[in-house]
């Protein structure tokens, strides 16, 4: 880190942010299967959250891979490098006040505890859990049939781990509830914490 001189002590404040915004940032990373329903509520959620006012954004697994994540496939150290990146795409977010929603897989402990150090205080975790066998029923994208037949390598709950979050603080079964319900789980969760307070 020579020759680097970062102007952090200069610029404004997240608190500055925050009193203009009218909002408190927070990162709500949800975490969950392929076909578990992270993306449809992550957008479910972004509308509710902007019809009541709040400013977000949505950063999507899926949606970075074709742009800044471009270049990274779904090894485990891909994985690492993808979550990685999100992570701090979603810290600069938070710091500016943003309320950021994040959706990706993120499918093992140690990628989640990345996550969470990255972002520190604002990392808000929901778990999206559906069995798998319900996800590979559902298979909206057709890749777990494809995983079966092999066309897919390192297909995450195939051939590839999911290591389910032991302590989010929210998780949903998309199996068991519909998507109203779930939509209306996170709502009374996350605004109490994105209210402003001086
Ligand atoms: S993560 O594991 O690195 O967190 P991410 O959320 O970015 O994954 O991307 C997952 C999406 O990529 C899935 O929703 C699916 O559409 C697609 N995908 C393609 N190949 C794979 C694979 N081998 N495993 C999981 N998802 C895959």
């Amino acid at each position: 880190m020579e020759n680097i001189h970062p102007i952090f002590n200069k610029i404004l404040t997240s608190d500055q942010k925050a009193l203009l915004l009218n909002q408190r940032a927070l990162v709500v990373w949800m975490v969950g299967m392929s076909g578990s329903g992270k993306s449809t509520l992550a957008r479910a959620l972004e509308n509710e959250l902007y019809s009541r006012g709040f400013y977000t954004m949505l950063i999507d697994g899926d949606n970075l891979r074709t742009g800044l994540n471009n270049n990274l496939g779904f090894s485990e150290e891909d994985r690492v490098e993808n979550i990685r990146r999100a992570a701090e795409t979603a810290r600069l977010f938070a710091n500016n006040g943003v309320v950021t929603i994040c959706s990706l897989i993120s499918p093992t402990t140690a990628i989640r505890k990345m996550a969470r150090e990255i972002i520190g205080q604002n990392y808000f975790e929901v778990f999206i859990h559906c069995p798998l066998d319900v996800c590979e029923q559902r298979d909206v994208k057709g890749l777990y049939a494809k995983a079966r037949r092999g066309e897919i390598k390192n297909f995450t709950g195939i051939d590839s781990p999911f290591e389910p979050p032991l302590h989010p603080q929210l998780e949903i079964r998309t199996d068991r509830v519909s998507e109203e319900k779930a939509l209306k789980i996170l709502i009374e969760a996350i605004v109490p914490e994105i209210i402003y307070k001086k």
